[in-house]
């Protein structure tokens, strides 16, 4: 009997706590998503936003997409097609061999440690490639937060590759985790600037990012935000 009731009240403290949670952001909570199946830091999905399928034909010569790459740090206020963002997304870290659960972009051994952020006027979403999705974990424009550099709050689009430390525990000596971190950070930075020529969108790869408002944002415990790309049209 005493057993019974011990667990009655135990159940009612959860039910009751979560329904305190739920209260307060008016939204139901979920921690530890996990996103493309990887646990990411402790954070709360609050809307999923499918995108459209990647265009991934897209028929220009890699001479072409490698003559036209470059910085352009003037950005135009208006929105990007959701089917150009969806590219560039995939671009940067989708799957091209779904079936292996393998990247466009290659990462020491295998880890796939990074996290993509998308911020724009509506949120901060964190990019599901396996769903294409976008799934909001902060809503309201923080484009402005990301850097002191002004076209962080004109670009419509910025990325912010944040690294995930938690899939890193294989490098023992934290110096060789940061390496492989800066390292596969750069492909993906690489994909986006490719990916922006072809399309003929500006871009700049910003390392002066204020990280520390970045992770207290996206609750990053064990992770860094190394790099981030305002997108938009020239
Ligand atoms: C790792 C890295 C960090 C960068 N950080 C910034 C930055 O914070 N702000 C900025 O305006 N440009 C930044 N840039 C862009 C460089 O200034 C730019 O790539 C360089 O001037 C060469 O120009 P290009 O990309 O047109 O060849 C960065 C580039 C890299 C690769």
């Amino acid at each position: 009997m005493k057993k019974i009731i011990l667990i009655v009240l135990a159940m009612f403290l959860v039910f009751s706590g979560a329904e305190a949670q739920k209260k307060k952001t008016g939204k139901t909570v979920s921690n530890k998503v996990t996103v493309d199946g990887k646990t990411t830091s402790d954070i709360l999905v609050t809307e999923s936003r499918l995108l459209p399928p990647p265009e991934i034909g897209l028929d220009i010569p890699l001479h072409a997409v490698l003559k036209n790459r470059q910085t352009v740090r003037k950005f135009r206020e208006e929105e990007i097609p959701m089917e150009m963002l969806s590219s560039l997304l995939w671009s940067a870290y989708g799957y091209n061999r779904p079936e292996e659960q393998k990247r466009v972009v290659p990462s020491a051994v295998n880890c796939q440690e990074y996290d993509i952020y998308v911020f724009t006027r509506d949120g901060a979403f964190l990019y599901n490639a396996e769903k294409n999705t976008l799934d909001m974990v902060v809503p309201g424009d923080n484009r402005a937060i990301i850097s002191q550099q002004k076209f962080f709050a004109i670009a419509p689009v910025s990325i912010v590759m944040v690294a995930n430390y938690d899939r890193m525990t294989m490098f023992k000596e934290e110096a060789t985790r940061d390496f492989y971190a800066a390292t596969d950070c750069g492909y993906i930075s690489q994909d986006i600037y490719l990916y922006c020529s072809a399309a003929e969108l500006a871009t700049v790869a910003c390392g002066g990012i204020d990280r520390e408002a970045i992770h207290k944002l996206l609750h990053i415990k064990n992770g860094r935000a190394m790099l981030a790309h305002p997108v938009g049209m020239k």
